[in-house]
């Protein structure tokens, strides 16, 4: 029978996961439990999934052999001093808390020989379209990395990088969002102030972010490559871009991201 699968909080990323795993197959739900306070959650969970929840953090450990910690990192330190008795060397520890460095996982848990790999998710995971960057420490062989690995590709994409790199991955995917979210916000706004209505500039602006990320992904061919397709001389297109470049777009892009990762680095020192 296949190991359980254990969740410690059961709030939005742990269902995206819950629904990533159960849509690929890769757990069954009755190999699925989460423990959870929130009466609502719990409720919710096992209604929607079928999945087995527990109120105490202590029941996961000792059913499952892998064990996702999907509290709010202000939480973890908490969760962690409470189920350190109930954490053996078998178990791998899979985080997705935003900044906390591994080594916060081995001090607070106090036994060095813990299996931690940590994991920088982004919110279209809720919708199985994230970007996860995976890394581990020296415990978790290869064959248990890959067993991650899977996990999070049933919600979007993976890479696997040494922690160094995961600051990086904060400022560029973790926060990626927010970016992509703000443009499409500014686009609807400007086609609004251009006469559309905002159901139909939303509509124009979501497809037009979409369409033109499918088309970069299935066409293979570079971004400066496909927007030379879509300007021609004296064009809309090149006016526009040509403001675009003006106030320095690509720099200001480097620099947001750059500020991001500057600000990871600095949480994570707080820690
Ligand atoms: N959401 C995202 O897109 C996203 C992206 C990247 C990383 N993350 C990371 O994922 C983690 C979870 O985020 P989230 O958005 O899923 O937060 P969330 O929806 O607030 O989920 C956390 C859940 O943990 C529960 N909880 C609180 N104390 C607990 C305890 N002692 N034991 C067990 N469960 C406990 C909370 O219950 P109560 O509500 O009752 O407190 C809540 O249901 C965070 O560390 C965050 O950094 C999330």
């Amino acid at each position: 029978m296949k190991q359980h699968i254990g969740f410690i909080g059961g709030g939005q990323m742990a269902e995206a996961l819950i629904k990533g795993i159960l849509a690929s197959g890769l757990y069954s739900k009755s190999n699925i439990l989460v423990s959870e306070p929130n009466d609502y959650r719990r409720e919710h969970l096992e209604s929607t999934y079928l999945i087995k929840t527990f109120q105490n953090n202590h029941a996961i450990f000792e059913k499952s052999k892998v064990v996702i910690l999907a509290v709010k990192p202000q939480t973890m330190k908490a969760v962690l001093e409470n189920c350190r008795s109930v954490i053996e060397p078998h178990h791998i520890l899979i985080t997705v808390a935003a900044g906390l460095p591994i080594s916060f996982y081995i001090k607070t848990i106090g036994k060095k020989e813990t299996k931690i790999i940590r994991v920088m998710p982004n919110t279209p995971a809720l919708v199985l379209e994230g970007a996860s960057a995976l890394s581990k420490n020296d415990n978790v062989s290869d064959k248990e990395l890959r067993l991650a690995e899977e996990i999070f590709l049933a919600v979007g994409e993976v890479v696997i990088l040494d922690e160094v790199h995961l600051d990086a991955v904060t400022g560029l995917s973790g926060s990626g969002p927010a970016y992509v979210f703000s443009f499409v916000e500014a686009l609807v706004d400007a086609g609004v102030k251009m006469g559309l209505t905002r159901v139909i500039s939303e509509k124009l602006a979501m497809q037009t972010v979409a369409g033109s990320v499918k088309l970069l992904r299935e066409s293979g061919e570079h971004p400066a490559a496909l927007r030379g397709k879509v300007t021609s001389p004296g064009d809309t297109a090149i006016t526009a871009l040509h403001v675009l470049e003006k106030v320095g777009f690509h720099g200001i892009i480097m620099d947001i991201v750059e500020s991001a990762v500057l600000r990871s680095k600095e949480l994570g020192k707080m820690e």
